[in-house]
């Protein structure tokens, strides 16, 4: 148990000590603060100086990992290890994007080849939609293209799509199909025309409900127009692991582009699951996404812990989480183009170290991972930032931001980034009953308008969001929560704590439309809950 480790032990002590100094105080004293804590790497620069932590609690900290065995797991996971033991696969996301073209085995088997010849195959087919020459059943050019999926199979390209929108091709209209609401498939596939519309049924294991559900209305809404169900193979593709259920659904599998139970499905988007990215921007900027996130790859496994950006925001976030009572994490974009990063980044991390029994199946003696929630900021401001400013939590916060904008109009970019360094400034240094006095505010209203400061955040800046940033960005959450996974003990591959819900759901979904009375036998709540329904709907 790294708590018992004598290193942690020094950081918890040290750490206290740090809490001792203000923010203030700590620049006051230290001039080459901000340069000592920053680093630089794939195109994004950290600045962890307005952390609540000296530079010696850091190094208790990469000693910390030092003793969990980080660099040694971290070289098992590239090798291709089954680390995963509890599906009992290895975690090879870094093979989908290895630039490098390195070999990288499993089970004595190259698996480049193959990752090789999907991304030939996507291009292929991008080049084709994208140029007019795959044609609809009618033989009109595909104008609207849906994906169909849910978790990794949405939240990956719907996040990359809206932040690589300037790359976009304009011409097609992109919509992401998840929920099992059907609102959700009628509101987004609204005023579409079927003959010039692309169906992408994205699924891991072409078995989860929701997505098979929208897949089969999405079926039934384009043979109502077009009638003849050969149609079907010009306007739908599917992008899974499994074969034999995506022929069952009527996909002809010459339409399907693979992948492998090797790639999680929270860390899938440079697999094929990115197919509708790239049928947005093109396989050349793919390209790129994939080389931004080979580089932060190549920096994980290769910079020393010191200057190492996914260990240094990981161990950061433990010493919150573990030694200071942090439950959430605020992840705040300052780019309306990573609206949905926040979201993506709660799959990754939540469903990743959400864990409460360590890797030898004992329940934890201390906390995982925590709550990841955002918004773009400015947006964010004028509504909980208050929180995090003068509230009772302890909040820490990464704040992402860029110099150059893809919209330059007018003062926008200024003045937005003008806020971004504002709020790290704030909540970092605060404004003491002294400071506020002096600005002649009436002694009622001073402990009102006083902040403490020495709230915890990162800034990560990079030059411009493009693809190759934005790969970048994303592998350094991954690794982040993969250096926490190793820390806290836990598996961070598998997501056994998402089956139950949908275990009684499929029981229940019967009791919800049989004809007959159904003896129900859940608690009396969830009896009372069904009746209702029941009831309303009209059914006895
Ligand atoms: O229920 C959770 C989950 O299994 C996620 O891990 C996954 O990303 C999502 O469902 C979708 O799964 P699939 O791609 O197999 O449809």
């Amino acid at each position: 148990m790294f708590t018992e480790l004598p290193a942690w032990r020094q950081a918890a002590a040290d750490f206290k000590q740090d809490r001792k100094t203000t923010l203030r105080e700590a620049f006051q004293a230290d001039p080459g603060r901000a340069k000592a804590m920053s680093v630089e790497a794939a195109g994004l620069f950290l600045d962890f100086s307005k952390n609540l932590v000296s530079k010696k609690t850091m190094e208790d900290l990469f000693a910390v990992a030092r003793a969990c065995g980080l660099k040694e797991q971290i070289q098992a996971m590239f090798a291709g290890e089954r680390i995963n033991a509890t599906e009992n696969r290895p975690v090879l996301h870094t093979a989908l994007r290895n630039r490098a073209n390195t070999p990288v085995f499993v089970d004595g088997k190259d698996v480049m080849p193959e990752v090789n010849r999907v991304l030939k195959r996507m291009a292929a087919f991008s080049r084709k939609v994208r140029s007019g020459s795959w044609k609809g059943h009618t033989g009109k050019p595909i104008r609207n293209i849906v994906n169909i999926g849910i978790g990794g199979s949405d939240l990956g390209p719907a996040m990359a799509y809206q932040a690589l929108k300037p790359f976009s091709d304009r011409k097609l209209r992109f919509a992401f199909v998840s929920n099992v609401d059907a609102t959700h498939f009628a509101e987004e596939t609204f005023g579409m025309d079927p003959e010039e519309t692309l169906f992408i049924v994205a699924s891991k294991t072409f078995t989860t409900l929701e997505t098979m559900l929208n897949a089969r209305t999405a079926r039934a809404w384009l043979l109502k127009k077009l009638k003849s169900p050969k149609a079907v193979a010009r306007h739908f593709v599917a992008v899974s692991t499994n074969a034999e259920e995506v022929a069952k659904f009527g996909i002809d599998t010459a339409n399907m582009f693979g992948f492998w139970d090797w790639v999680g499905g929270r860390y899938s988007l440079p697999s094929a699951i990115g197919l509708p990215l790239m049928l947005a921007i093109g396989p050349a900027r793919f390209g790129e996404l994939l080389d931004g996130y080979h580089a932060m790859d190549r920096h994980f496994a290769e910079a020393p812990f010191e200057r190492n950006m996914p260990v240094i925001l990981a161990m950061l976030g433990i010493a919150y989480n573990n030694l200071a009572g942090a439950q959430s994490h605020a992840v705040l974009p300052y780019d309306q183009y990573l609206a949905r990063f926040p979201a993506y980044l709660q799959q990754l991390d939540m469903e990743s170290n959400g864990k409460g029994v360590d890797r030898q199946g004992r329940r934890v003696a201390y906390e995982t991972g925590p709550v990841i929630w955002g918004e773009p900021g400015t947006n964010g401001q004028h509504a909980f930032y208050q929180l995090i400013h003068q509230g009772t939590k302890l909040i820490p916060a990464d704040f992402i931001g860029f110099c150059k904008s893809h919209n330059p109009l007018g003062g926008h970019h200024d003045g937005l980034m003008a806020n971004f360094f504002a709020q790290t400034e704030a909540l970092a240094f605060g404004r003491t009953a002294e400071e506020v006095r002096a600005e002649g505010v009436p002694e009622a209203l001073v402990p009102h308008k006083t902040f403490t400061g020495d709230r915890p955040t990162n800034t990560i800046l990079a030059e411009k969001l493009t693809p190759a940033i934005l790969g970048a960005l994303v592998a350094l959450y991954e690794h982040k929560v993969f250096v926490q996974g190793v820390v806290w003990n836990v598996y961070s591959f598998d997501q056994w704590g998402v089956q139950l819900g949908k275990a009684l759901a499929a029981g229940i979904a019967p009791e919800l439309t049989a004809e007959a009375k159904p003896r129900l036998a859940h608690d009396a709540s969830t009896n009372a809950l069904v009746r209702r329904y029941r009831k309303v709907n009209g059914r006895a």
